[in-house]
């Protein structure tokens, strides 16, 4: 097709005139590609999917009837734009019994996001301009920083490293970007690595905020599901509220993905600009799934029973992964496990498969094995399993971790 003069017009920040037409395969695409072409050849095999990053389950009965009965009210039909009250009250009581925080201010101090991806995209406009700085992390989710490089921004990257427990090595941050950064993004339970923070680790993180005027964004996605003990929040940590805001998502917690709702709170300052930027991005979440989602934030009893699941099955797969060969710790919350990746399978034939890294564990792990892995080669090699899996039931979760485990046992990973 010859270049239409719409091929000129792209922007840089998305490749400009050259938009569309790098040959590079994506990891996600290629994992992807590797699933569908081990179905057309085999057609009867069963693919275990433990590549999934959402929950496999529907949203709770009640939260369905709350949104049927929301739904059919006439005040609710119009544009929510930043919402209304309903979810921003249940937030505050949400944040206060489930994860200890006191004092939040549900009028200046929450507002709605349509998700949490949502939310990061449009931060960016309310405080990154061209040449600033902001420190992310590898592995991680990089919504925050696209968006940052979009406004002419720089990501300093922190690398999360197992000797550390995955929490960022901020001493680690050279001074010259260190003077130029604004942002620091965290994310903990952490999404591939399975890490929680701790109290210590947030209350260092506020002290270093301040030192080095930052702004910390704390994305809770996974915050709710943890596997003992409280949430944490990092909100609950003395002078959080000084330095940053927080958000929470429905997604993982409740089983929403599809229905796009979620919170930011804190900081009152940073908490206005991100309703001044969201006002002019989008005009809010349905008021009906905005309540149907506050419902479920007083009933954190819903999050508790799809965290009990994980946490079965997070069990059963260490379990699993342990008997293979690989070194699975649980992690203390999230849906996650982070192993690192052999170097290489003996076959039951006896020969050997090389690997190079964790991606070529991934391709090699969905073509003999029929099992869909994620793989992370930024800092190491490593692969992130999943334990959103579909089962019809308990019987059924039983029969997939011991398919998972026949089709491991008869060869062995090289570390
Ligand atoms: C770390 C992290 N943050 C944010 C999100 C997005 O969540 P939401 O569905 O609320 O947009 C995800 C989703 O996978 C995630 O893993």
């Amino acid at each position: 097709m010859p270049d239409s003069y719409i091929q000129n017009l792209f922007a840089e920040r998305i490749g400009g005139a050259q938009y569309g037409k790098s040959q590079a395969i994506y990891k996600f695409e290629k994992i992807k590609r590797a699933k569908r072409a081990a179905m057309a050849l085999h057609p009867d095999a069963e693919i275990i999917d433990l590549g999934v990053g959402e929950p496999d389950e529907m949203a709770f009965p009640e939260a369905i009837e709350k949104l049927s009965v929301e739904s059919r009210k006439p005040e609710n039909r119009g544009y929510a734009d930043n919402g209304d009250a309903v979810l921003k009250q249940a937030a505050a009581r949400y944040l206060d019994r489930v994860c200890g925080v006191k004092g939040i201010n549900p009028e200046t101090e929450v507002l709605h996001s349509i998700g949490s991806k949502a939310a990061l995209a449009m931060l960016p406009a309310a405080l990154v301009n061209p040449g600033d700085y902001v420190l992310m992390t590898v592995p991680g989710y990089p919504v925050f920083g696209t968006h940052s490089i979009y406004y002419g921004g720089f990501v300093y990257n922190l690398p999360l490293l197992e000797e550390n427990g995955y929490l960022h090595a901020l001493h680690r941050v050279p001074p010259d970007v260190l003077k130029k950064a604004k942002v620091l993004v965290l994310n903990y339970p952490n999404n591939p690595t399975g890490a929680s923070a701790t109290p210590e680790f947030f209350a260092h993180v506020v002290d270093f905020a301040k030192a080095n005027r930052l702004v910390v964004i704390h994305d809770a996605a996974y915050a709710a599901l943890v596997f003992e003990g409280q949430p944490l929040s990092f909100l609950s940590v003395a002078g959080a509220k000084d330095v940053g805001i927080e958000l929470h998502s429905a997604t993982k917690a409740f089983n929403m993905t599809g229905w796009r709702c979620g919170f930011v709170a804190g900081n009152e300052l940073l908490v206005k600009a991100y309703g001044d930027v969201k006002d002019n991005t989008d005009s809010g979440q349905f008021l009906a799934i905005q309540h149907a989602v506050a419902e479920c934030l007083d009933h954190p009893q819903i999050t508790e029973q799809i965290a009990t699941k994980y946490s079965r099955r997070v069990n059963a797969l260490v379990q699993v992964l342990q008997a293979a060969g690989f070194r699975a710790t649980k992690p203390k919350g999230s849906f996650f496990l982070y192993v690192e990746a052999p170097k290489a399978v003996i076959k039951k034939d006896a020969s050997r498969v090389p690997f190079r890294k964790a991606e070529e564990v991934s391709q090699w792990l969905i073509t003999e094995k029929f099992l869909s892995t994620v793989p992370w080669d930024d800092v190491g090699g490593y692969l992130r399993l999943s334990v959103t899996f579909v089962a019809k039931n308990l019987a059924d979760e039983a029969r997939i971790l011991d398919q998972i485990a026949e089709r491991l046992a008869d060869v062995k990973f090289e570390f």
